[in-house]
Order: structure tokens, then sequence, then C-alpha cells
């Protein structure tokens, strides 16, 4: 049956073909073969190892504080480009986690309902249609969606192993390199869960100068690093300020996923640029919201604590991981571990792709994980699974332990 519809959506969406693609999307994908698992295994406990979000809620100052601020009349209005109380205590964390100091609140950082919009809106400001966005894959496609629906072009950047998980710029053709005009990076990365050291986030700078590219760090899981990695910001290098600019969550590093706040830091022109066309989207977070993060990032403890609790998940992940067969290596950073999927299993059973084996553990074995086919074959599992006591944490691992052993999975 027609729709008045039909013909009016956007070429950018797919025109007349919108909603009629038949491909199933990964997550779509494993929403189903969650759902079926669960109905035909109605007695098993499912094993999310799938999510990307904490489990854990927000911390209780973070809660009193909102409470508070909710119903001051003074808090009520549009927060625009938003508050300085916020801005400041966004500088004040940069500097205690990252050492960045000369950071001017009102020039350097404007907040954002979340980090994804900020990162949906960047292509906004350098993105002339016909240009194009170099991004790291596999990865978080935001920046990139939104730099097609510009008119823009996208070049992939595989992170593979043998590069530490880092792009090399090296494969990046002449022609191509020409028309680039962002560079979008994620360290530490989702879902390789790798981290970038000083010497490579020089080369970054180099590489922008050179060849006139503004240059994006998403660091969502900035502070969660591991086993004495520090927090490292893009902009601690020398002459990042000048040529990029970073996007920070407190999402992942405060159990704030719902609460929808982020910040871009980084030159005052490229952020005004940001403020410029976040003014002409949306109105600002609620200020109660704001200054609830204000507590937030005035607390690094609380981050430090999450970090305590996914490092010991990890090394329990990691080991059994290892035991089922799998080179698993703890990550420096986020909440993601990223191994290589099992080329089948010792009874005849082939995996293709990564998805393929991803979709067999959930239906097999009740266990949900995130698969990646972008640049081999690789499973992604979260310590964020739900557990609200170290014992539990223990008995959620030994029994996707003993789930996995019993595959007898071949690599
Ligand atoms: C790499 C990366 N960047 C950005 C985000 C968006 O985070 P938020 O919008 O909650 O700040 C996510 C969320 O999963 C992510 O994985």
């Amino acid at each position: 049956m027609s729709n008045f519809f039909d013909d009016k959506i956007s070429d950018r969406l797919g025109g007349e073909n919108f909603g009629k693609s038949t491909v199933i999307y990964k997550f779509e994908l494993i929403k189903r073969a969650k759902a079926a698992a669960k109905k035909a295994h109605p007695d098993v406990e499912l094993i999310d190892m799938g999510v990307g979000e904490p489990d854990s809620p927000a911390d209780k100052l973070v809660v009193t504080a909102l409470s508070e601020e909710a119903g001051k009349p003074a808090n009520r209005w549009y927060a625009d480009n938003g508050i300085p109380e916020f801005q400041e205590a966004a500088a004040r964390y940069l500097e205690k986690v990252y050492g960045l100091s000369g950071i001017i609140p009102s020039e350097n950082i404007i907040h954002g309902i979340g980090s994804k919009p900020i990162l949906a809106m960047l292509p906004f400001c350098f993105i002339n249609p016909g240009d194009i966005l170099l991004t790291t894959v596999p990865g978080y496609p935001v920046t990139a969606t939104y730099t097609r629906y510009l008119g823009g072009e996208v070049f992939n950047l595989p992170l593979e192993e043998s590069n530490s998980f880092l792009p090399d710029f090296g494969i990046i053709p002449e022609p191509v390199l020409k028309k680039a005009r962002m560079l979008y990076l994620n360290y530490p990365n989702n879902p390789t869960g790798a981290v970038a050291n000083a010497e490579f986030f020089e080369r970054v700078v180099d590489f922008a100068r050179k060849n006139n590219i503004v240059v994006v760090n998403d660091s969502a899981y900035g502070a969660l690093t591991y086993d004495g990695q520090r927090p490292l910001s893009f902009l601690s290098v020398k002459g990042a300020m000048d040529v990029g600019m970073e996007v920070h969550s407190l999402s992942k590093a405060f159990n704030m996923t719902g609460w929808r706040i982020g910040f871009i830091c980084g030159n005052s022109k490229a952020v005004s640029a940001y403020a410029t066309v976040k003014d002409n989207t949306d109105s600002g977070q609620f200020r109660a919201i704001q200054k609830a993060a204000v507590q937030a990032l005035d607390h690094l403890e609380i981050t430090e604590n999450t970090a305590a609790k996914y490092s010991r998940r990890f090394d329990m992940l990691i080991s059994a991981l290892n035991e089922a067969g799998f080179d698993a290596k703890k990550p420096k950073g986020t909440f993601f571990c990223y191994v290589k999927a099992p080329a089948g299993t010792e009874n005849g059973k082939v995996f293709n792709t990564a998805a393929e084996f991803s979709e067999f553990l959930i239906k097999e074995s009740l266990i949900s994980t995130v698969p990646w086919d972008d640049a081999g074959r690789y499973v992604r599992f979260s310590v964020t699974f739900e557990a609200d006591s170290p014992e539990k944490e223990k008995a959620v691992i030994d029994e996707m332990k003993k789930r996995l052993k019993v595959l007898k999975l071949k690599f």
C-alpha cells in the first residue's frame, strides 16, 4: 500500500528506497538472536557481555545534587550554550586528569547533550559537499554518518592489531589526502580497547598541519585506564590545540549515559563554530544536570573506583577467555576486550565471519557479544555485565567460562 511519504523522504536517507532495505543491521540481529535464545531456553540465564554502558547508576553525590537543583526556580530556563560553572568544572577536570593548563573555560569549552550530538554537529562546522572525512574503523559511526548526510565522503582507516590498533596514514592515496578536511580518532578506542601514546598524537599533529586537516579525538572513554596507564589527552601534545579538539563525556567515566552530558574542548574558533551549530540545534542541557555534572567532575574518585572495578573484572575475564582458547589481552583503556573470533568448533562448525560466531554464541550458549568484521574478524566482550558484588562477578565469569569450554572452539 502506498504511503503519502513514499516520495517525500530526502535523498540522504535513501529517497524512495528508505525503509526498503532487507539488510538486517548487526545490533538488530543481536537483539533478535537474544530474544530467540531466551524463548528457546527460558530457564537459562543470558550472560550479556555485549553491553556498551556501565552496569551501575551515577554516584549518590551526583544524584543528590540533581535532586536538590531540579526544583530550584533559577534552573528552569533554557540553558542555551551552557552555564559557566560547568565550563569551569570541565577545565578543572582537564587540568587534574590530563594536566591541561591554560584552558579558558568560556572560550575553549562548551557542553553538549552527551558527546554523540557533538560528534554529529562537527561535520556541519568543517565539511563542505565533496570534502572527505578520514575515520577509523571499526568505530563509532556518527561523525561519518553526518559527513555523508552533508554530501561529504568518508575514507576508512582500518585499525589493525599489527599496528597496535592505530591508523596508518601512509595508506591514504594522494587524491584523498587533497580532499580530506577532517580526521576522526577515538582513543581510548571503542571497540579495540587500544590507547594512544604521545608519540602517535605528535604524528597526528604533524599530519594535520602538513595536510591541512582538522582533528577530532573522541575521548568518551577518556579516564577509564588500567594498570598504571595514565589518561592521555590529544590536547596535551604540542600544537594539538592549534589543529584540533577533543570531545569528552560523563557517560562512561561517571555512569551517566542517560543523563546526556559531555563537552568539547579545543581551539576557540573551532569551539565557536560548534557553538553556532549547537545554538541552532538545541537549547542546552537542563541546568540542574549541568550542576550535578559539576559535582561529578570535581570527584575524580568516582571514576577511579569504577576503573578499579573494571580492572578486577578484566583480570577474571581475560583469564577465562584464554582458558577457552581465545588470545585475549587486558586492554589499557575503555571497558572493552576485543578478541579474534574463532574459525569454528571441533565438531565441524565453521564461522565465516565474527557475526556468525556471535550469533552462534547467543543461540548455543546464551552469551551475548558484539561482533566486528570491519578489519579482521573480532568479537567484543564488555566488563559492564550485570553483577552487584565481586562474588557475583566471579560467578558470572565462571559460568561464562564453563559454557565457552563446552563449545570446543577452534582458532
Ligand atoms: C566511542 C564513543 N563515542 C561516543 C559515544 C557517545 O557517548 P555519549 O553520547 O553518551 O557521550 C559512545 C557511546 O557508546 C562511544 O562508544
